[in-house]
C-alpha cells in the first residue's frame, strides 16, 4: 500500500483528482497539501468509507506531507485564463515547482513525481534539474503528465468516427487507435494514428480538424468556462489514470496484470537516461530534444523505457507535425534548465 502526496490538492484539478484517488484500493494514505485550507478537503474526503487515510497539510507542514510518500502528484500553481498561453504561467509556476521539488529532494528523494502544472514542457526540466542539484535525479521518476491529450484524442476521434459511421464508438481504448507524442502545448502536441486507415475513413478535412481540436483542446475548455479557469475534471480523470498505472505497477511488482487499457500511456520524460532514449532521439533526428512525450513502459512505480516503435511508419503529415514540434520543445527545455541554472 502506497502513500500518495498531492501538492495543490485544494485546486480545480487537485480536488477531483483527490476524490478519484480516494477510491483507489492501492493507497494507504492520501496526503493533501496546499497553501489554501487543505484541512477542509482532507476532512471532507475522510468521510468517504474507503480504506485510505486522508491528511491535510499546509505551508508549515510540507515536510510532514511528503514524509514516506512514494508517489507525488503536482497540480500546484496558476491556471490559464482566456487569452493566456501556457508559457505565460512559467515564472510563477516554475518557482512553485522548484520550491516543492527542493523539499521532495530532501524528504522523499525516491518518490515518483508526476508534474501536472503548466507549462509541462518547461516545468519537467525545472523539476529534473532541481533533483539533479539534490543528487537524486532519476529519469524514470520525473514524469510530465500528458495523459489528457490521449484522453482527448480518443474522445474526439470517437466523435468523428461516430459521425462518419453513424454507429456509437467505444472511446475507452486508450492507445489503440490513436496516441499522442511530443509535448503539452499547441503544435508540440502530436497526435499519431495507430490505425492509419482512420485518416482515409474519416477524410482529410475531418482528420485535419481532429488534429487541430486535440492540439487546442485546452483552449476549447478555457473558452467554454468563460474566465473560470482551465480543464479540471477531465484532467483529474487523466491524472487518475496515469497515477493508477504507477500505483498498480508498485502494488503488483512488475507490470500490472489488469492494466491493458493503461499500457503504454505516454509521458514526457528525459530520454538520454532511458534504454531506448537515444534511439528515440535519433528517430526524431535531433539530440536537442532531451525530453519528449512517448509511450512509456512502467515497472515497479517508475518508467523503465520508452516505446520507440510509434516513431516508425509515420505518415508524411505526422512527420511534418513532429518536425514542427521539435524546435519549440527544445527551447522550452532550455528555458526550464536555464531557470534552475540562473533563476531570475
Ligand atoms: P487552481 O488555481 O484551481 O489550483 C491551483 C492550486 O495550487 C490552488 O489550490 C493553490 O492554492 C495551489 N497552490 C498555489 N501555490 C502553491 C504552492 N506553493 N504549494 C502548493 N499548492 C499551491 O488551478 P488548476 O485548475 O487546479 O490547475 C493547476 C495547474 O495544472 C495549472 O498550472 C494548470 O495549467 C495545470 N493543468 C495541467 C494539465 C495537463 O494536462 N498537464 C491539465 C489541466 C491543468
Ligand atoms: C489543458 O490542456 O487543458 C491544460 O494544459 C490546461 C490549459 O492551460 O489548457
Amino acid at each position: 500500500m502506497v502513500k500518495v502526496a498531492i501538492l495543490g490538492a485544494a485546486g480545480g484539478v487537485g480536488q477531483p483528482l483527490s476524490l478519484l484517488l480516494k477510491l483507489s484500493p492501492f493507497i494507504s494514505e492520501l496526503s493533501l497539501y496546499d497553501v489554501q485550507n487543505p484541512e477542509g478537503i482532507a476532512t471532507d474526503l475522510s468521510h468517504i468509507n474507503t480504506n485510505s487515510v486522508c491528511t491535510g497539510s499546509d505551508k508549515k507542514d510540507l515536510q510532514r506531507a511528503l514524509t514516506g510518500a512514494q508517489v507525488v502528484v503536482i497540480p500546484a500553481g496558476l491556471a490559464r485564463k482566456p487569452g493566456m498561453t501556457r508559457d505565460d504561467l512559467f515564472r510563477v509556476n516554475a518557482s512553485i515547482v522548484r520550491m516543492l521539488c527542493l523539499e521532495i529532494g530532501k524528504t522523499c528523494p525516491e518518490a515518483t513525481v508526476l508534474v501536472i502544472s503548466n507549462p509541462v514542457n518547461c516545468l519537467v526540466p525545472v523539476a529534473a534539474e532541481t533533483f539533479r542539484e539534490c543528487g537524486c535525479f532519476d529519469a524514470g521518476r520525473v514524469l510530465g503528465i500528458t495523459t489528457l491529450d490521449i484522453v482527448r484524442a480518443e474522445s474526439f476521434l470517437g466523435d468523428v468516427l461516430r459521425k462518419t459511421s453513424g454507429q456509437p464508438q467505444n472511446k475507452g481504448t486508450m492507445g489503440q487507435k490513436i496516441s499522442v507524442i511530443g509535448g503539452h502545448s499547441g503544435k508540440t502536441i502530436v497526435p499519431i494514428l495507430l490505425e492509419k486507415s482512420v485518416q482515409e475513413t474519416v477524410g482529410l478535412r475531418a482528420y485535419e480538424a481532429l488534429i487541430n481540436r486535440i492540439q487546442f483542446g485546452g483552449d476549447e475548455v478555457i473558452q467554454a468556462k468563460k474566465g473560470a479557469g482551465s480543464a479540471t475534471l477531465s484532467m483529474a480523470y487523466a491524472g487518475y489514470e496515469f497515477t493508477s498505472a504507477i500505483l498498480e505497477s508498485i502494488v503488483h511488482g512488475g507490470a500490472s496484470p489488469n492494466t491493458k487499457k493503461r499500457a503504454h500511456l505516454p509521458a514526457y520524460v528525459y530520454l538520454p537516461d532511458l534504454p531506448h532514449g537515444a534511439e528515440a532521439q535519433s528517430k526524431l533526428g535531433t539530440t536537442a530534444v532531451t525530453y519528449f512525450s512517448l509511450p512509456v513502459v512502467i515497472r515497479s512505480g517508475r518508467v523503465v523505457d520508452v516505446d520507440v516503435s510509434i516513431l516508425d511508419n509515420l505518415t508524411t503529415l505526422e512527420k511534418q507535425m513532429v518536425s514542427v514540434a521539435v524546435p519549440p520543445i527544445a527551447s522550452n527545455i532550455d528555458k526550464g534548465r536555464n531557470y534552475v541554472a540562473k533563476p531570475a
